[in-house]
């Protein structure tokens, strides 16, 4: 049941995040008519601004970030007379009461987004909770990194919880918030002929690839402490397992289909140190090329050596009845040859084939999701190639390909921001973290950096503008399976 807050609250609303992401998005939002009437938002972080030098800097980030289709006058407008401003500097208690002063009263709902460091979520919620802005219509979204180990995320959620219930803890995992992503559901829930083979007896394998371009941007302080397998294994990419392993929920609420992607993070095989050497792969990237362009090595770029992996693969096991002895193939890394995040499900190949001889090879079925640049899903399927071949059929893998871009080209793409968002205003949690779900995500990635740790593992070195260290193909090839790739 949906429950609408009458007031929002930004903490770090002049950070990177909330010009690129977050000021966008209910910019969005609010020109559709999606936001309660008379919602007003305001704007906290360190700095003197005042209220027309925030909407004025939100003016900036929306003039740079929204696509120009998107600008209208009207709505923009009406969108900045929403906000306002208070400087807040989390470290200093005195900050909080001039904050509730200027938000006012609470009665009618405050939805809170912390996007600031973690070590600032202890003074936050301490100060929210003594000026009362903590009480029962609060709730409060918090952004990742949410730990960087099982302790350290015990820690926040302990910090988080003597202030907030459960219940008004909004965590973020922004892919949750992708079109594609809740696609997932959709393709395995709302259709009848994928479950019965969505097991091991159907499925081969599962292969899982986020590549991105870019390298360590202006992130060093976050990025080189973090690292491929904490900054997108332990959140985005479980959460893609979870959606892909986990068993039917009986209805789609928050409690139902987390519990079940609890489940599944639960599930997961611990890998034990001595396999960790053989079960995953880190890389570093140096100089190379990335679509024609040079760019410098992850050392050049941090100014310093450094050990943090950019690139991880894993080969990771659900110890569970549905998924006994399918691997999933996990890799992400920066400074790729191309941006991508996909989902490939290998099927089983067929038990035996009359066409053994008489027309080439069989490819086992795939079905590819595509989550991003493009969002489509295409099933591989082998077809005969036409033809009046008299010593066989000659058979060849063609793409049967719905692209969700073009069948729903008339709906615009919205930022994953914009639904979380949204859900947070109203208050529901379906698509976001709950504690039990990110700290069995922690376990399981412990037990991979213990073990790189145990071997003395360090990431292998591979050119800017390549899949990652040999290893990483190396890892599927030999349990003769080999990355989907177009
Ligand atoms: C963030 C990571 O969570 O996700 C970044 O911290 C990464 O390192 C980003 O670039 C990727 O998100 P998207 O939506 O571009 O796939």
């Amino acid at each position: 049941e949906r429950n609408p807050v009458g007031k929002l609250l930004l903490f770090g609303a002049t950070g990177d995040l909330a010009r690129r992401m977050l000021l966008p998005s209910l910019y969005g939002l609010h020109a559709d008519g999606l936001l309660p009437e008379g919602l007003t938002i305001t704007g906290s972080a360190r700095g003197d601004l005042d209220d027309d030098g925030f909407r004025a800097e939100a003016k900036k980030a929306l003039d740079e970030f929204l696509p120009a289709d998107r600008k209208d006058e009207a709505a923009l407008s009406g969108f900045l007379k929403r906000l306002q401003f208070q400087p807040v500097d989390l470290s200093d208690e005195n900050t909080f009461a001039p904050l509730a002063e200027k938000i006012g009263d609470v009665s009618g709902g405050l939805a809170i987004f912390l996007s600031t460091a973690p070590s600032l979520f202890e003074p936050a919620v301490k100060g929210l909770e003594k000026v009362g802005l903590a009480g029962p219509t609060v709730r409060i979204g918090l952004e990742k990194p949410l730990g960087y180990d099982l302790a350290s995320s015990r820690e926040i959620n302990d910090t988080v919880a003597a202030v907030f219930p459960e219940e008004r803890i909004f965590r973020i995992d922004h892919y949750l918030g992708k079109e594609t992503v809740q696609n997932i559901l959709a393709l395995r829930f709302g259709n009848s002929f994928f479950e019965p083979v969505w097991n091991a007896r159907g499925i081969d394998n599962v292969q899982i690839t986020v590549s991105e371009t870019v390298g360590l941007e202006d992130r060093a302080g976050y990025y080189d402490g973090a690292g491929a397998l904490r900054d997108m294994v332990t959140n985005h990419m479980l959460q893609l397992v979870a959606l892909i392993a986990m068993e039917p929920p009986a209805r789609f609420t928050p409690t139902d289909v987390r519990d079940e992607k609890a489940k599944v993070f639960r599930s997961l095989r611990q890998i034990p140190p001595e396999e960790v050497p053989h079960c995953t792969v880190t890389g570093q990237y140096v100089g190379g090329a990335v679509k024609g362009e040079i760019v410098k090595g992850y050392d050049e770029e941090l100014g310093r050596d450094s050990n943090t992996e950019t690139f991880v693969a894993i080969k990771a096991h659900v110890d569970n009845w549905r998924w006994q002895g399918v691997p999933f193939y996990l890799r992400t890394g920066k400074r790729m040859p191309v941006r991508r995040s996909e989902i490939a499900i290998q099927f089983k190949p067929v038990p035996h084939s009359m066409f053994a001889g008489r027309g080439g090879l069989l490819q086992p079925n795939k079905l590819v999701i595509r989550l991003q640049p493009e969002e489509y899903i295409e099933l591989l399927v082998m077809a005969k190639e036409p033809g009046l071949d008299r010593e066989g059929v000659r058979l060849r893998e063609v793409p049967l390909k719905l692209s969700l871009d073009a069948e729903f080209a008339g709906t615009r793409r919205r930022i994953a921001y914009e639904r979380l968002l949204l859900d947070l205003i109203e208050g529901d949690q379906t698509l976001f973290v709950r504690r039990d779900e990110v700290e069995a995500q922690w376990i399981w990635t412990d037990a991979i950096r213990a073990g790189w740790a145990a071997n003395g593992m360090k990431p292998k070195h591979y050119p800017a503008g390549t899949w990652g260290p040999s290893a990483a193909i190396a890892l599927t090839e030999r349990d003769g399976v080999t990355w989907q790739d177009d």
